[in-house]
């Protein structure tokens, strides 16, 4: 492992090159504009994988973007860990907002700016760049290794899980490695045991068949966007929860020794408040703020439209509102039941002056791992080896639904080791990576691979 660690230290500028090149490729996963260039990215980390050594590499065909398939080694004698992750990235829009191009990485005071830098294309390189310091070292690994690399995660996985379903053999493997998601904070390790799951809608109400003046039907005529509002703002009640009826029913509470974990996590509130740029939060009542953005459930509005959104007034009564709705979801609260209450509170509430449309857009489901495992272990040994410190066991409240989908059907637990910061922008404008987080990442990997072996 010496040797491996000290080709990492060695080739610690080339990585940085590299993973610019990663970034230059646009692999907007949502927009088929840019169907091309996720193609690229799918084949720069596959020829990235091929000349690190990796034997059998494949860029896998599903109906919609391609899956990065390589593994190395089947030594009975060895346990398989499986790295996921995603080569595909956001929209960067607006665009107004970014400093520098989103495709152009720029590296500013140690941190590279580029969509993708953190989510997910950083990540992803880290392990590539750890196998191959031990391949180009001692020539072997110390577990046999496969990757999944897919380029949909950012648009809901859709061919994803049959693909997992079809090539259980292909994926079997004793532990799945992810970093896709977050530090507790720069320089405090913390491992992720448990993920959100999300639930994602789209609602339309519709009164008159087409605008009216505001002035002449007004009073008379009931505003669907008006009525909306009303709905939307009845969601939650005074103490901040979630009204839709059995919202909570399957929700798995929280054990007092859990409570005391969040309680015990060094979480600064205050800087927390003033990285997100909020003046106040605003938390589910009898819940502290570290539960609330990871452990409860939450619905949100993504977007509202409707009427005249131009500039100056118009006088109109429109006829549709619309809102894009997600809740974050907690074990064990499932997908399409929550989608179902939700339709139901909806249709039960709407007004009689107007119809009703009800989208299910996508979901997923949340993930709680186990914290005992040899491969948890093996992870813990590693962060506390780079970062001088024992790791926190963390929730997170993002969501990575593939999670509950390998434990489903390949029956195997992740261990979540994420080196983003929640002040990365990942989604918005600015996206960055640390530079020495990449580093902390391929150390952290190169690590693992070792302890892991020996458990
Ligand atoms: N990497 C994120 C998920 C994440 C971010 C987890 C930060 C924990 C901390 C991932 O790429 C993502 O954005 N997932 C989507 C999933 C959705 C489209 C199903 C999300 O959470 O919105
Ligand atoms: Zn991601």
């Amino acid at each position: 492992m010496t040797a491996a660690l000290d080709y990492a230290v060695q080739n610690a500028d080339v990585f940085v090159d590299q993973l610019k090149d990663f970034l230059r490729i646009p692999s907007i996963s949502t927009d088929s504009v840019y169907d091309a260039d996720t193609r690229r990215a799918a084949d720069w980390i596959a020829d990235d994988l091929r000349s690190i050594g990796i034997p059998t590499v494949e860029v896998m065909e599903t109906d919609g973007h391609p899956i990065v398939y390589a593994e190395m080694g089947d030594d009975p004698g060895k346990p398989t860990v499986l790295v996921y992750g995603h080569y595909d990235v956001q929209p960067p829009d607006p665009l107004e907002l970014w400093d520098s191009p989103p495709f152009e990485p720029v590296e500013k005071d140690g941190i590279i700016y580029a969509r993708g830098a953190c989510d997910d294309k950083g990540q992803v390189l880290m392990h590539v760049k750890a196998t191959e310091a031990y391949l180009k070292t001692t020539g072997e690994l110390p577990v046999n290794l496969k990757f999944i690399i897919e380029g949909e995660e950012e648009s809901g996985s859709v061919h994803l899980v049959p693909f997992i379903e079809q090539n259980r053999e292909l994926l079997a493997a004793d532990v799945v490695m992810i970093s896709d998601t977050s530090l507790f904070a720069d320089g405090v390790p913390s491992i992720t045991y448990g993920l959100r799951g999300l639930a994602y809608v789209e609602v339309t109400l519709t009164g008159p068949e087409r605008d009216l003046h505001s002035g002449v039907y007004g009073g008379g005529i009931e505003n669907p966007v008006n009525a909306l509002c009303k709905m939307i703002a009845d969601l939650h009640d005074e103490n901040h929860r979630v009204t839709i009826e059995g919202f909570y029913d399957p929700v798995r509470e929280l054990s007092d020794e859990e409570r005391e974990g969040f309680r015990a996590l060094p979480f600064d509130e205050e800087a927390w408040l003033e990285e997100a740029g909020a003046p106040a939060t605003k938390t589910e009542a009898g819940f502290s703020t570290l539960e609330g953005i990871s452990a409860r459930p939450t619905l949100d509005v993504n977007g509202m439209w409707g009427g005249y959104t131009g500039e100056g007034a118009k006088t109109v009564l429109p006829s549709q509102a619309n809102a894009k709705i997600s809740c974050r979801l907690v074990p064990d609260q499932m997908p399409d039941d929550i989608t179902e209450k939700l339709r139901r509170h909806f249709e039960k509430h709407v007004p009689e002056t107007m119809t009703l449309d009800f989208k299910d857009l996508h979901g997923g489901h949340a993930a709680i791992v186990d914290t005992k495992s040899p491969a948890m272990k093996a992870a813990a040994t590693a962060m506390e080896a780079v970062f001088g410190r024992t790791p926190y066991f963390t929730r997170e409240g993002g969501s990575i639904p593939v999670v509950a989908d390998f434990k489903r059907i390949l029956g195997l637990d992740s261990v979540l080791m994420g080196f983003g910061l929640d002040s990365d922008a990942i989604h918005s404008p600015n996206e960055h990576f640390g530079i020495d987080r990449f580093h902390q990442g391929i150390e952290a990997s190169i690590r693992f691979l070792d302890a892991y072996s020996r458990q």
